[in-house]
């Protein structure tokens, strides 16, 4: 069964109390927490000090993406804010062996993430040392766009990487997940499925993750 993050970029950010709740009531194994920085992505979200908040609201995995340039120069607040898991983006980092040893000498799992347009083979010579692979599904910066089908052929790809690595590590997908694709992206291969809109959107938030963890 995969594990459901639900990401609290589509809650109501007045009512973020009522999301944690209904996050920590529902079958979600994990809180996503995406921090946009306006310059490596087109949109502004939130930092620590949110983080710092759900944080105390749960004891489940909180599962921090960086969608910001230079991310080696905050992971360490991020840590303190309360994070589980950081991911960096490949694209971000200049010294991505380095940041993932930074990561992981806090204590916590350090994942990489991979926009559209990089190819799974960028992976190889990092695929050992990561322990987790975020595929974007979508170009990140935004919530509610539309799932991008050739994923399913990079989830293959990778699949394929990590097992001739013989690697332990966890693959998430985030953006344009729904229940309508999910069982197609858990048979290419993912661990971890991230839904926002999909989930916050519904009348009933916590049957949809029931419904992604059935799947
Ligand atoms: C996009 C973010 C995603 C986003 C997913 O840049 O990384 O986590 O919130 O939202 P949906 O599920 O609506 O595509
Ligand atoms: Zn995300």
């Amino acid at each position: 069964m995969p594990i459901i993050a639900p990401s609290f970029l589509a809650s109501n950010f007045l009512q973020l109390g009522d999301a944690c709740n209904m996050v920590n009531n529902s079958a979600a194994e994990w809180f996503h927490l995406d921090v946009m920085d306006g310059r490596f992505v087109p949109n502004i979200s939130f930092g620590m000090p949110v983080i710092e908040h759900i944080r105390k609201t749960t004891t489940k995995i909180c599962d921090v993406h960086l969608m910001i340039e230079e991310p080696e120069k905050y992971v360490e607040d991020f840590k303190k804010a309360g994070a589980d898991v950081i991911t960096v983006h490949f694209e971000a980092c200049r010294h991505l062996h380095r940041n993932i040893q930074q990561i992981k000498n806090l204590g916590i799992k350090a994942g990489v993430a991979i926009n559209p347009h990089t190819p799974v083979h960028f992976l190889e010579d990092i695929i050992g040392y990561a322990d987790m692979i975020l595929v974007m599904s979508v170009n990140p910066g935004f919530g509610g766009q539309k799932f991008i089908p050739h994923t399913l052929t990079k989830l293959q790809q990778l699949k394929q990487l990590i097992t001739e690595a013989k690697a332990n590590v966890l693959i998430e997908v985030d953006g344009g997940i729904s229940l309508d694709n999910a069982a197609a992206i858990v048979a290419a291969g993912a661990d971890v499925l991230v839904a926002g809109s999909a989930i916050f959107n519904a009348p009933d938030p916590a049957a949809v993750i029931q419904q992604l963890k059935n799947i």
